[in-house]
């Protein structure tokens, strides 16, 4: 406890004397969050009374979140894999950046458990200079400024590379009883707004698939929708231009294009509603096929891994007893693996009508279409972008 109130002491008169350094001895876990922020440092020789600056957003926001899951999920293992220190520790991204004297762009070591995302983790000279951000897809964006750290996390662990190489030369309808699912895991955001520059999606063989979402300056960056330090939607910023926006719960009614995506004849519904509407037309491909080719019901359930399972009673519903990792579908055919991961990209992002939303409908459409090839899918007058 005191041990972490001055560590944060020694930020903040790092942050005062004009710079964070990187290393072992800022390498810190957070602050409880009923350790209240330090009103007072007198670092010697500076200011007597001040404040750490963006203390109160960060401490508000879902990366100091101490209790979440993100942050506890390896308690009883002791540490945190390498596969996954990057983005759920703060030791883990500095080892990443190389900001702990290793080789940068890989994790060396498993991560002691007990840390959010602090201050050090963004701030430290690596992070500063990180510009470009490489996808799992093996891809890479240079001149991303600040928002290469957003994406350094942000951006999912899959790609269509992966996908292509579990379904390597298997019969796309056949059920392949070694084929898992694979989870694109959570928002990847900052792969859905780059689209086919980043190939997390997963992308059809001969379509051709939207880069970066070109919205209007400078609101195509991740810190210039999200406030930085509590991650919030700047929607007083959106509701400039786009007037339906009232409050964070209208986001969704935004609305440009005279497109009509899903075909409905609504051209007044929100972007995100349309996108809505092609992912319901998508689960109920899937489950067709799923019950008629591959032979064996499928649920989805949006908070339990591996999200598919096996309907087993053939209810159409994630029953309590089947949204359990032993009853996780287990009769993917190649062709269902494709359409489910993208529905699971789409769906795990709930801004993905504001990250890409050409690039969303541009899967979607695709996933429905090639089920369509087995079961009869409702795609009646919606018009690929
Ligand atoms: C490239 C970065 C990255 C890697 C690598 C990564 N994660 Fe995550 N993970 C995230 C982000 C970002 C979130 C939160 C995203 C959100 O809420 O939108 C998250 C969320 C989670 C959650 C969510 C828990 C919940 O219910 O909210 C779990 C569990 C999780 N990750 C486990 C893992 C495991 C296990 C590994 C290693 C095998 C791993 N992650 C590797 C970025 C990553
Ligand atoms: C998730 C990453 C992240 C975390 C965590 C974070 N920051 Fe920031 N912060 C940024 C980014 C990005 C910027 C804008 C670019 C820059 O100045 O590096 C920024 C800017 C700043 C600035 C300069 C603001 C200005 O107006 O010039 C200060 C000071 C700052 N952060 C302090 C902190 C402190 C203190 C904490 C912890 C309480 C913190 N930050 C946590 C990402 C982060
Ligand atoms: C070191 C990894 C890391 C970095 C860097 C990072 N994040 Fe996160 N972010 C996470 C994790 C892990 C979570 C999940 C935390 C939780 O559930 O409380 C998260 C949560 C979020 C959420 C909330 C997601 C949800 O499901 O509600 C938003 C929004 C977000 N981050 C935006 C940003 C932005 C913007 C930046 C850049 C300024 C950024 N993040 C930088 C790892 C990171
Ligand atoms: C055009 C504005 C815009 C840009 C640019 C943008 N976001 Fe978002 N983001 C949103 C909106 C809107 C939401 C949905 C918020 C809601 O539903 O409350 C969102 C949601 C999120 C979420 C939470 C998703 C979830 O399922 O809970 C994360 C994480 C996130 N954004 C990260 C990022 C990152 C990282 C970047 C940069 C790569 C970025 N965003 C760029 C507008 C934007
Ligand atoms: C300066 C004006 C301006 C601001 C501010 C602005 N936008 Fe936009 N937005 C546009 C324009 C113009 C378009 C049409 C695409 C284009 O030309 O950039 C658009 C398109 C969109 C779309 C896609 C709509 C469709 O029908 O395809 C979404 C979603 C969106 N903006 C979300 C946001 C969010 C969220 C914010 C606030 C964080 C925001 N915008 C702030 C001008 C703005």
């Amino acid at each position: 406890m005191s041990f972490q109130s001055t560590i944060l002491k020694l930020l903040a008169a790092s942050i005062l004397c004009g710079g964070i350094t990187a290393g072992a001895a800022l390498l810190v876990s957070a602050p409880h969050a009923q350790d209240a922020a330090p009103s007072a440092v007198s670092p010697p020789g500076m200011l007597s009374t001040v404040e750490v600056p963006f203390y109160a957003e960060w401490i508000g926001s879902p990366h100091a979140r101490r209790a979440a899951e993100p942050f506890n999920h390896w308690n009883k293992e002791g540490a945190i894999p390498v596969g996954c220190a990057r983005c759920h520790s703060t030791p883990g991204f500095l080892d990443y950046l190389g900001a702990d004297g290793t080789v940068p762009g890989v994790v060396d070591h498993p991560a002691p458990v007990g840390t959010v995302i602090t201050c050090v983790a963004c701030h430290n000279t690596k992070a500063r200079a990180l510009t470009s951000v490489t996808f799992p897809s093996g891809l890479t964006v240079q001149n991303q400024g600040a928002d290469a750290r957003c994406m350094a996390c942000h951006q999912g662990v899959e790609s269509t590379s992966n996908v292509n190489k579990a379904i390597a030369n298997l019969d796309d309808d056949k059920v392949e009883p070694k084929l898992q699912f694979i989870n694109v895991h959570y928002a990847a955001a900052g792969a859905m707004l780059f689209g086919t520059m980043a190939r997390v999606g997963y992308e059809y063989p001969g379509k051709i698939y939207i880069g970066r979402f070109q919205h209007r300056e400078p609101y195509n960056r991740c810190t210039a929708c999200h406030e930085t330090h509590t991650t919030a939607i700047k929607f007083n910023d959106c509701a400039a231009c786009h007037r339906e926006v009232v409050d964070k719960t209208s986001l969704h009614k935004i609305r440009v294009s005279r497109d009509d995506r899903d075909g409905n004849n609504d051209i007044s519904e929100g972007v995100a509603q349309e996108i809505d509407h092609l992912r319901e037309r998508l689960l109920a491909a899937i489950t067709a096929y799923a019950k008629t080719v591959a032979g064996k019901p499928i649920v989805y359930e949006i908070d339990a891994y591996p999200y598919f399972f096996v309907d087993t009673n053939a209810n159409g519903v994630a029953d309590k007893d089947e949204a359990r990792f032993p009853n996780r579908y287990n009769a993917w055919t190649p062709r269902l693996l494709k359409a489910a991961y993208n529905y699971q990209f789409i769906t795990k992002d709930r801004g993905a009508f504001a990250h890409n939303p050409t690039y969303a409908v541009e899967l979607l459409y695709d996933s429905i279409n090639d089920l369509g090839a087995k079961v009869s899918v409702d795609l009646v007058k919606a018009k690929r972008p």
